[in-house]
């Protein structure tokens, strides 16, 4: 798992060569990314020799007077792709920046871009610790989940004595490995997804589709990935970027969506059908652009069921979910769907419902099976994607351990089937 290190510039700032070593023996990819006062207490040389990657210092390229694409959205990457990120040590300056979202550097700008933990350390002279302005930030951070290892008291740099010397290693390495646990409880799995919209071609030119953006799927993947699964991603066209480390298999149709999950079926554990597939395709395609001359009546076929091929060739063990979008009668058309299809779970969404669903960032689901019916809140896809991996989670816990607080619907669902 890869861990960065955002080292400030404080004079505690020569204990993160330490840190990084100790992180290091958990197995763990150290990358380092470092702010312009930090490299007045450190050399970039020493993290570079220590991880054996290079280290980041600034958010444009060395040397280039206007700057370089790749640079630019380099952040993004590596946002994008570690684990987690621990800022140590934290100087109250980074904190005031995090807290009032401030993005001036490579260091502050990844603190905003990133879905993974974030935890700090902070080090700083006494009073500028117990300042009204710092405990604010702090309050504002620890309400925004990020992790706060409080600073040790004792003899400070100022020759001062109270609170404000980082941490001991120990601690920060114990709040890194805390939030990384959590996250690899997805280790040992093979995850299955498809994301995005189906596409049935009328001619050359023109296609059936439909409203899907690949959001929900590609959420599911990257929080999936993060977790620890081996993540393959049956996708079709989208705008969006790959989610790092995942197998992407591009398809168009419906057919080469089935061929693509059907094959790959024997590596999965557990498979999600987040996307939308097309229900119907043209009886027959057109060689030549259709030309416009008056009323068009087109014949359409139905589609392969891929989520019922899937049940259908379903091996021990293997979880098998299903998505469905409803816009009227949805819970009830969403047990339809569980029974009729033999899913283990459907995530329903009610896709009338303004600003979730289709193409939103955020969305709305009931989890359900066939005794439970789980309302989870309105969050951003990819938090919204940790909570439904929860859920598919206690599947595989036996029942006695479910809370009683869930819904019990084995009577009205016996009752339809
Ligand atoms: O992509 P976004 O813009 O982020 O939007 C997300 C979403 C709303 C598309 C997603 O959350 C969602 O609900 N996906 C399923 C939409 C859908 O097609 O539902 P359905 O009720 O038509 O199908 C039910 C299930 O059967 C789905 O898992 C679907 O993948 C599967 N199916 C459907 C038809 C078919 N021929 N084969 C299938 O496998």
């Amino acid at each position: 798992m890869k861990v960065t290190v955002g080292v400030t510039g404080g004079i505690a700032a020569y204990k993160s060569a330490e840190l990084v070593r100790d992180l290091q023996k958990h197995a763990l990819d150290v990358h380092v990314v470092m702010t312009q006062a930090a490299q007045h207490f450190i050399q970039p040389l020493t993290f570079a020799a220590l991880t054996g990657h290079t280290v980041t210092t600034g958010l444009w390229a060395e040397g280039s007077d206007q700057g370089d694409a790749a640079s630019a959205i380099e952040h993004i990457d590596a946002a994008q792709t570690t684990d987690a990120l621990v800022i140590a040590p934290a100087t109250a300056d980074i904190l005031a920046k995090m807290a009032h979202g401030i993005a001036d550097d490579f260091l502050t700008t990844m603190v905003l871009a990133t879905t993974a933990p974030v935890i700090v350390a902070p080090a700083m002279n006494v009073n500028m610790w117990n300042h009204p302005a710092t405990q604010a930030n702090l309050e504002t951070l620890a309400n925004r989940n990020v992790r706060i290892v409080a600073p040790d008291s004792g003899y400070l740099a100022c020759g001062m004595i109270g609170a404000g010397r980082l941490a001991e290693n120990n601690a920060i390495v114990e709040a890194v490995l805390s939030v990384l646990h959590h996250r690899i409880d997805l280790a040992g799995e093979t995850v299955l997804i498809t994301a995005g919209g189906t596409r049935e071609a009328l001619d050359p030119v023109r296609f059936l589709g439909n409203r899907s953006s690949g959001k929900m799927g590609y959420a599911m993947a990257e929080a999936a990935q993060r977790r620890g699964a081996r993540v393959i991603l049956v996708s079709a066209p989208t705008a969006l970027r790959a989610p790092a480390n995942v197998e992407v298999i591009p398809v168009v149709t419906t057919e080469q969506m089935r061929d693509a999950v059907l094959s790959r079926l024997d590596q999965a554990t557990i498979v999600i059908k987040a996307a939308a597939v097309a229900d119907y395709r043209p009886r027959a395609q057109a060689d030549q652009k259709l030309r416009r001359s008056g009323p068009l009546t087109l014949e359409l076929e139905p589609t392969e069921d891929i989520l019922a091929a899937v049940v259908k060739a379903r091996r021990p063990g293997m979880l098998i979910i299903g998505f469905a979008a409803e816009t009227q009668d949805v819970l009830a058309h969403g047990r339809d769907k569980l029974l009729r299809k033999g899913a283990d779970a459907i995530v329903l969404n009610d896709v009338s419902r303004e600003g979730v669903g289709f193409d939103s960032d955020r969305n709305a689901v009931t989890f359900l099976t066939r005794d439970r019916a789980i309302e989870l809140p309105e969050l951003t896809k990819r938090e919204l994607a940790d909570q439904i991996l929860d859920e598919i989670l206690t599947l595989r816990r036996p029942r006695h351990l479910l809370s009683e607080s869930d819904t019990d619907l084995s009577l009205s669902i016996g009752e339809q089937a």
